[in-house]
This record gives C-alpha cells, structure tokens and sequence, in this order.
C-alpha cells in the first residue's frame, strides 16, 4: 500500500455502445491521480479529461458512493469492486494501486445483467426477483400491531440484520462462474423468513422468488463460495443454506 503519491496510470477499459454492438477494451493514460482519492473521482477525471478533448466520456453507474445503494458494478483488475475486501467500488481507493499500474476496468459480466453501455448494465433481474416476493404485506387499517410489541429472538435478529445488509450490487453473480443469484436471493428470503412478520408469507415467497430468479437465466450454485468472499458486505453462504431448507420445506407443503 502507498503513501501520498501521485500516480501515472494505464487504463484498460470495456467501451460498448449498447446491448446489440459488440464491444471492445480502449487503452486511457491518466497521470497525477492521488492516491487519497478514490476510483470514481479517477474515473470522474478520466472523463474530464476526455470531455476536454471533445471524446465520448465513459458510462459508469454510481449513486450514493459510500457503499449503501449497489449502483456501482465495476470488475477492475478481474475482481469484483476491486482489490480491496468489503467494500464496494465507491468505497475503493487510489492507495491500492502503484505508480506505473495498468488497470482493467470491466462491467459485471452475466447474461442475465444485460451491458447497456460500456460499464453500466441492466440489473433490473434483481428488482423482477424482489417483485416476486421480496416483501411483506402489512395491514395499515389502524389496528396494526406495534412492531415492539413482538418479540425477536436476539440471534434471529442478528442474523437478519446481517443478511439485510445485502446492497443488491449484484458482485456475488459477476464473480460466481456459474452466474449464480443465490447469495443475492438467499439473503433476502433469509432476512425476512427469521422475522416474526416475514413468516406470514414465507413460504409463498421463497417459491415465487426462485422461480423468478431462475425465469431470469441466472445459473446455480455449485457451493464454488467465490459470491461470499467477493461480496462487499460479507453476505454468508449460511444464507443459501437456509434458503434451501425454506425452499424444501415450502415444496413439500405445496
Ligand atoms: S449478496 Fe453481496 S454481492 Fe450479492 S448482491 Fe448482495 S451485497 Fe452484492
Ligand atoms: S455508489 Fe452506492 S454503493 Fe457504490
């Protein structure tokens, strides 16, 4: 890891104008990035520098930039998010690179995660999946129950916390090389199956969610575990585990 220093970097980046052109990696020098700022803001100076050159400057998704909104799918030097652990790539830093480094900078690659240009792709199949059951039904008619009033087991909570903790980026799918959701859908049915009020439809929404999830052509797990170690928050493989038994017991009730 570096101390303050400015670094003079290649760049080796996917340029893909949309889903039906093929694409193509471009070759980017930069100079003088700080190793105190972070990829996006090296990223935003590449496209700074290619606006003033009147080039096209490079799509990227990013939103919230401190980890909390899954926006920013980048696949940078063959990891998901990067070199560093637990984080996403908006939380990535220019430190962990050295003076004179070539980067290669890639979308997350999956069939079901369509490119729609150069680095951004469509990732609407995780939001197709949460539609099918990623929630709970609550009564608003004024006689619903106080949440406080419900008891929680303190390990369940912790558990589901954990497994909400899941930012939907999609890093578990883009490293797994069976294209595997499983991490993805098995933290969000685990989250709200631990719960006293995701019991109520637990059983109908671990169905309706692996369907949908394999509707959209995502592969199945082969328990390779690259989705639990690439994973920004630390999502555990317990959580297929658990979505598996959900899924067996919901099956054999039908
Ligand atoms: S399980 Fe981890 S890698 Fe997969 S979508 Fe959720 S936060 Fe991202
Ligand atoms: S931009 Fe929101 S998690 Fe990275």
């Amino acid at each position: 890891m570096n101390t303050k220093q400015n670094l003079n970097l290649t760049l080796k980046i996917w340029r893909q104008k949309n889903n039906r052109t093929k694409g193509r990696f471009e070759i980017y020098k930069i100079s003088d990035v700080s190793t105190e700022s972070s990829f996006l803001e090296m990223m935003d100076m590449l496209n700074a520098n290619l606006i003033d050159q009147n080039l096209e400057p490079i799509a990227f998704d990013h939103d919230c930039r401190e980890g909390i909104c899954g926006m920013c799918s980048l696949y940078i030097n063959g990891r998901a998010h990067g070199p560093d652990t637990g984080i996403a790539t908006c939380q990535l830093h220019m430190r962990m690179f050295h003076d004179g480094q070539t980067i290669v900078i890639e979308p997350f690659r999956s069939t079901a995660f369509p490119v729609i240009k150069d680095l951004i792709v469509d990732r609407s199949s995780f939001d197709r999946i949460m539609a099918a059951g990623g929630f709970i039904s609550v009564n608003t008619s004024g006689n619903t129950l106080d949440a406080n009033s419900i008891l929680v087991d303190k390990e369940d909570a912790d558990k589901a916390m954990d497994a909400a903790a899941c930012i939907s980026g999609g890093a578990c799918v883009a490293c797994c090389p069976n294209g595997a959701a499983m991490l993805f859908v098995g933290a969000k049915v685990s989250h709200l199956a631990l719960l006293p009020q995701g019991k109520v439809e637990a059983k109908r929404r671990v169905l309706n969610m692996v369907k949908a999830m394999d509707d959209e052509g995502f592969g199945n797990c082969s328990v390779i575990g690259a989705c639990e170690v690439e994973c920004p928050k630390h999502i555990s493989l317990d959580n297929i585990a658990r979505m598996n038994r959900e899924y067996m017991s919901a099956w054999l009730d039908k």
